[in-house]
């Protein structure tokens, strides 16, 4: 047993937790710090919670006697002083409550990432925030404070800060009019750090000790938008990615019935790229991503004289089917005449709105709809010859698999010496020679864009092609979304490739940059869901309509036209357009082009 870990310990009170997709996280309103754990470790923490039986402070031997090997646990000795150091390392275990609440003197304050923020003066601060229930919070903040918290560089301590303030000729004397000025501040900073709002973290040292800000603790780079987890009351959360070899609830369920206002879930909930640049757009020459998607189709033959019959899959609110409509109709009348659209969509209240849509647009007449979910339908044969599917497939179901299950790490590199496939997954892996020899142990499966792609094998008539858009790498193994309201992977567009060439297709994957051809060397706003929301409240004080487009700065002075100065706002964050967009990455989306060949 270590000795370092020796003295009694407890649980801080300014701990509180949050719960996303079965990660447990500490948030430390104190300090602002964040610690993920799974539930075994929430329990021991919380084993050290003074209102736990037994009572705080633990001694050690208590602590080994519940959780260590020797005892009733399984942790050995040193992953118990691993555990015990992290979270003395965190503020989570401490040894008494008076050494905690003094400490943050001493401390850096770091003002923290996407806060929306009004600050017309120097000394005049009103943040903007969302609560969990939706509901905008204005937050005035008296002088001094608006002061300090413009002052938050990340470099001063708050002693030197407070001193600065009391010193301030402006602010200094009303924040020493009302009893001691050191305790002011100290409460008003602890508030500042809570999990309620989380205006800043503070840091043990100032930021430049850490180098570069992707050197920074991510705490300090992160917000705790989750949900309240008490574990005195609610269930142990379950890992969603846990599962092996089975589905993840896939979120059919979720759009059937969990999307009920079509434009929020696009403005607020979930974006597409396709939705950011559904108008014409500066950094796609003045044309709107349908009008470049269909450029790229002409381009590359998936529009032509043959198609007559185009399924779209998962049609969002229609602004691609009206673009691509749009676009045949302009360009090609007597093709338009003969085009039957079909959109295959799940939700009945995205299928409302494609249905406005393409009558605003004028193209009603073209399009017909078969609601349902297409991973379970079936299409006749040669019956497509243009399948549109645009960031839709990381929806559909995915598989998680180890190494061991699948073989991988037999010594034979015999396939027929393999051990029967375990479950359909891995047979349908090995019948369609999907490369895993680089797999991680465990990894995802995209079964649901496999079987979806194999589909197209009779699917499409000849000469017939398909453009399956998603965010993806070629040689990147599925990776869960965890920041969403509903589980969904990227997708590893070689083996979705390698599935359309096992049954014959041409198959081509292309960056989604280059296909609409975006202009990357500009610069769009950066949001979080969040920030967003935040923003949004802000400038619609000002009579200002925030939407869900990929802002340029131009465009963005625009907006907001005399009504406000942009260097008035903070934080606002221009990112070259390809590294983020609002909340997206747009170098992250490919698009996989296949086409069956002619008869
Ligand atoms: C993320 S949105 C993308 C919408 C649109 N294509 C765009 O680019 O904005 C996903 C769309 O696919 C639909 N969808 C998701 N899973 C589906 C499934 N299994 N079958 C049919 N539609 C599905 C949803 O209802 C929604 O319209």
């Amino acid at each position: 047993m270590s000795t370092a870990n020796s003295a009694p310990l407890m649980r801080s009170r300014h701990v509180t937790y949050f719960v996303q997709h079965g990660t447990i996280y500490a948030y430390h309103n104190l300090f602002g710090y964040i610690i993920a754990m799974s539930p075994d470790l929430a329990a021991f923490l919380e084993f050290h919670n003074r209102a736990a039986p037994g009572g705080a402070p633990r001694t050690r031997e208590e602590a080994d006697a519940r959780f260590g090997k020797a005892g009733q646990g399984e942790w050995d000795a040193a992953q118990l002083d691993e555990f015990i150091t992290v979270f003395r390392l965190f503020s989570c275990l401490i040894e008494s409550d008076e050494a905690e609440a003094t400490s943050v003197f001493s401390m850096v304050p770091v003002r923290s990432r996407w806060l929306v923020y009004h600050a017309p003066g120097p000394a005049e601060v009103t943040l903007w925030r969302t609560d969990r229930e939706g509901r905008t919070l204005i937050d005035p903040l008296v002088p001094w404070a608006s002061r300090l918290f413009l002052r938050l560089d990340g470099a001063a301590t708050l002693s030197e800060l407070t001193d600065e303030l009391i010193a301030d000729p402006e602010v200094g004397p009303a924040l020493k009019a009302s009893g001691d000025p050191r305790e002011h501040v100290r409460r008003e900073v602890q508030r500042w750090t809570h999990s309620s709002q989380q205006y800043c973290k503070l840091s043990k040292v100032p930021l430049a000790k850490f180098g570069k800000e992707h050197q920074w603790p991510s705490y300090l780079k992160s917000t705790m938008p989750y949900a309240p987890w008490d574990p005195a009351k609610d269930p142990t959360p379950v890992d969603a990615l846990d599962p092996v070899g089975v589905p993840l609830n896939p979120p059919h369920a979720y759009y059937e019935t969990g999307v009920t206002d079509a434009a929020e879930q696009f403005a607020s909930v979930e974006t597409t790229l396709s939705h950011l640049f559904r108008s014409p757009h500066p950094l796609l020459g003045n044309a709107s991503y349908g009008e470049r998607l269909a450029d790229a189709f002409w381009m590359r033959g998936l529009f032509g004289p043959h198609v007559r019959r185009i399924v779209e899959v998962g049609g969002g609110l229609g602004h691609l089917a009206a673009a691509l409509l749009t676009d045949l109709r302009t360009r090609a009348p007597e093709l338009y005449e003969h085009v039957s659209y079909t959109i295959v969509d799940l939700s009945p209240a995205l299928r409302d709105a494609q249905r406005q849509t393409l009558m605003d647009a004028g193209v009603l007449d073209r399009v017909t709809w078969r609601p349902g979910n297409v991973e379970t339908m079936d299409f006749d044969a040669g019956s497509i010859d243009l399948l549109v599917s645009n960031e839709v497939v990381g929806d559909f179901t995915t598989v998680k698999l180890t190494r061991e299950l699948c073989g991988l790490d037999s010594d034979f590199d015999e396939p027929d010496l393999l051990p029967p496939p375990a479950n359909d997954t891995i047979a349908f892996l090995r019948d369609h020679q999907v490369n895993l020899r680089d797999a991680p142990d465990p990894f995802f499966v995209n079964i649901g864009a496999m079987r979806f792609v194999r589909k197209l094998a009779t699917a499409l008539a000849p000469g017939g092609g398909a453009y399956i858009s998603e965010y993806g790498e070629v040689a990147r193994y599925p990776v869960a979304s965890t920041q969403l309201d509903h589980l969904e992977f990227s997708i590893h567009f070689g083996q979705l490739a390698q599935v359309a060439r096992h049954i014959g297709l041409e198959t081509k994957v292309e960056y989604l940059h280059d296909l609409v051809g975006l202009d990357r060397s500009g610069r769009t706003l950066a949001t979080t869901r969040t920030y967003f929301q935040n923003l949004r409240s802000m400038l619609g004080a000002f009579g200002i309509t925030l939407d869900k487009v990929g802002y340029t700065d131009a465009m963005f002075v625009d907006l907001l036209g005399d009504q406000l100065d942009p260097e008035s706002i903070g934080e606002l964050r221009f990112d070259s357009v390809d590294e983020r967009c609002m909340g997206l990455s747009p170098h992250e989306f490919k698009g996989l082009i296949v086409r069956r060949t002619a008869a």
